[in-house]
């Protein structure tokens, strides 16, 4: 049975990014020029950007990346908005590999990844100005726990900010879909439920801004030829993931799930 470390993978994707990168003509390895490859979530790295402006990310503001895979968007947000970044992730490949790429960016004073669990993070009440998620809650079925944990951790004041997907009507996803192969462990929830599990964590909603729409208009990249790999997420997921994100595009097309960016902040 698939868990979310194994779905994630149990070998060096940085190694691979970091050939496929070379395969690709990328001489200088920065968060920029590695971003077809360690952003995953829809809009890549433009919907990080959006995101970090959606939530008025600051110089030298303590941010932390929750579910933060290959490190993408925490080397974003520290290169391009000066923020102090750590991640956190289930998966301990994705933490190595994160911690590799982020060497390589030349980063690691600002950027540092941790192993553990978002239920239970390993980190003091208070010490962050913003919790980030990004395309992570989905493979989380505790989200009043995890909510919980995201508001413990923040300062007074302190801001939550997500990019994520939620069910639309109900009705059943067609698997697999780019965070899990089948529904044992895809937990996606209705704008309602969401709502209510960050009330009952006690933080206030500051904007709640439904991107469905704009995700479908961006569309899918076009198709490789047959056995073709592109510098892109195919490295990391391997050679079925345009299935996968075809079968979430239909569900974006017909109702099944929403796309959203919300701000929400701790009283
Ligand atoms: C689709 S990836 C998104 C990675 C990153 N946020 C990005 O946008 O590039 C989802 C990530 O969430 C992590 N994850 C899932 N459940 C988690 C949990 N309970 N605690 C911490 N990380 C988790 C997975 O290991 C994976 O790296």
């Amino acid at each position: 049975m698939a868990t979310v470390e194994s779905h994630y993978g149990e070998t060096s994707a940085a190694a691979r990014v970091l050939a496929a990168a070379a395969a690709a003509g990328i001489t200088e390895i920065t968060p920029q020029s590695l971003a077809p490859a360690d952003q995953f979530h829809t809009g890549g790295i433009v919907a990080t950007r959006e995101l970090a402006a959606f939530a008025g990310i600051q110089p030298g503001e303590r941010v932390l990346d929750v579910g933060s895979g290959l490190g993408g968007p925490s080397r974003i947000l520290a290169a391009e908005f000066g923020a102090d970044v750590t991640g956190i992730d289930l998966t301990p490949a994705f933490v190595e590999d994160a911690t590799a790429l982020t060497v390589r960016c030349g980063l690691t004073d600002r950027v540092r990844f941790e192993l553990g669990s978002a239920l239970d993070m390993p980190f003091a009440d208070g010490a962050f100005d913003v919790v980030w998620t990004q395309h992570a809650v989905m493979n989380i079925e505790d989200r009043a726990t995890l909510y919980r944990e995201c508001a413990r951790v923040l300062r007074p004041g302190g801001r939550l900010v997500f990019h994520d997907i939620l069910a639309g009507d109900g009705r059943a996803l067609d698997f697999p879909v780019p965070w899990a192969v089948d529904a044992g462990i895809s937990f996606i929830y209705t704008e309602a439920e969401t709502k209510a599990f960050l009330a009952g964590a006690g933080l206030e909603l500051v904007e709640w801004r439904d991107e469905t729409e704009a995700a479908i208009a961006v569309g899918l990249p076009p198709a490789p030829p047959p056995g073709v790999i592109p510098f892109g997420l195919m490295v990391v997921l391997g050679p079925d993931l345009p299935n996968r994100i075809e079968n979430l595009a239909r569900a974006g097309r017909d109702g099944r799930v929403r796309v959203v960016r919300a701000l929400y902040r701790k009283r």
